[in-house]
């Protein structure tokens, strides 16, 4: 990932260049001074930078939680923000390859797009985990009435996928690089044709982590519309089986098992069981109810939520556990405008959300954008609201 290695340099200085900059537009460090990160805003795209430093030299690099997908903005705005800091790089890794095609954004969506979005065929079908995007390429090709939102969480496999979309000029496919079990809670009801979850990760260690749950199922049935189905093509034993029972255990679907069916399109992962030769499990679902529409609208506002002395001591440093969920704040940057960057963990225990909240004496806000609004993040969003608020004892 881009980063520059630059000569170490002191990191109060930077206050008082970035006085007048477009492009950086704050600064803090950590509250035991190791470390920084810096406000970045750069094609449209605002994030942070982090500065590590290390005794021969410091690092400039991206920001996980707030990284912009486009690694071409990212790169620029490295180099930008070390040309404006007149920082000495050291080594470098940040150089812009003019050959490959820049990724389409057009068809890359994110997660809070949905909140307001428009579904631009009348049919959409999902894919969960597209990898290589092989099949789905080949389900848009074939299905040009058809919208296809593709949802993988490997950042590299999404920028692929949409130079493919570009390369081949597909206008049929929604990239969205997000996890898919926090996904379908952003649909609608009764909106999809089809799910595609092929070849899954099987998490045998981890069951926790897989993507087929009953409350990813009860989400993809709720999604799909009455006859809609979802196809589960797996060559894991193990998988296919709790898959199965999973399955059953749904009320007013349809389940039907297929071993080793020829598809029309074979996927990388597929191609490579098929040379080994294992058996591949297929399960269709197939929704047999007209859901009810979603209630309610989920608000994450800080109403009230402001600045007050010494926050930044007063919250507490473990993770809070409670039903189901959790809340942790996990990094504090003080900026001497008077701003906390507050890195949080929350949600549910094996799909939590990452987010900075930037607290203020006029306000506070989640820093780039809100979190995905599902029930679990809500409840966390609230306990996170009143540890903030938290007054002096
Ligand atoms: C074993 S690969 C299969 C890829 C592709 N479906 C195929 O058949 O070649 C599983 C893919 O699912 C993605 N994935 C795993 N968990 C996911 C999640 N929760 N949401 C979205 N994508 C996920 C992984 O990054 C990986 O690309």
């Amino acid at each position: 990932m881009p980063h520059l290695k630059v000569q170490p340099f002191d990191i109060a200085t930077i206050e008082e260049t970035i006085k007048d900059s477009s492009l950086i537009t704050d600064v803090a460090t950590s509250l035991n001074n190791k470390d920084a990160v810096l406000a970045v805003t750069h094609k449209n795209e605002t994030f942070l930078l982090q500065i590590k430093p290390d005794k021969h030299a410091y690092l400039l690099k991206y920001d996980k939680v707030t990284r912009p997908l486009n690694v071409t903005i990212l790169k620029e705005a490295i180099g930008l923000v070390a040309k404006e800091l007149n920082l000495k790089v050291l080594s470098s890794n940040i150089a812009i390859s003019q050959t490959k095609a820049a990724p389409s954004s057009d068809y890359f969506k994110k997660i809070e797009d949905f909140e307001n979005i428009v579904f631009t065929k009348e049919k959409v079908s999902v894919e969960v985990g597209f990898g290589s995007g092989r099949h789905l390429l080949y389900q848009a090709e074939k299905n040009p009435d058809t919208l296809f939102i593709g949802l993988e969480i490997h950042t590299p496999s999404a920028q692929q996928l949409l130079k493919q979309i570009a390369l081949q000029g597909i206008t049929n496919i929604w990239v969205v690089n997000y996890d898919a079990r926090l996904f379908l809670e952003m649909l609608p009801s009764n909106l999809c044709e089809k799910i595609f979850v092929h070849f899954p990760v099987p998490w045998d260690k981890k069951p926790q982590r897989r993507v087929i749950s009953k409350s990813f199922l009860t989400e993809a049935t709720r999604v799909l519309r009455k006859g809609g189905r979802l196809e589960l093509r797996t060559d894991s034993d193990n998988y296919f089986w709790y898959a199965l029972e999973t399955f059953f255990s749904v009320p007013k679907t349809e389940v039907e098992v297929r071993k080793n069916e020829a598809l029309e399109v074979t996927s990388k992962y597929e191609a490579r069981w098929l040379r080994q030769e294992k058996d591949i499990y297929d399960v269709y679902v197939t929704s047999l109810l007209h859901a009810k529409e979603k209630e309610g609208s989920i608000e994450f506002n800080f109403n009230g939520v402001k600045y007050t002395e010494a926050i930044e001591e007063r919250l507490p440093k473990k993770a809070l556990v409670f039903d189901g969920y959790f809340v942790h704040f996990e990094r504090i940057f003080k900026s001497a405008r008077g701003a906390l960057f507050i890195k949080c963990a929350f949600g549910s225990f094996d799909r939590p959300e990452h987010k900075y909240i930037v607290l203020q004496k006029s306000g506070c806000r989640y820093f780039v954008c809100e979190p995905v609004k599902t029930t679990v993040n809500f409840l966390a969003h609230q306990k996170l609201t009143e540890q903030l608020m938290l007054q002096k004892g």
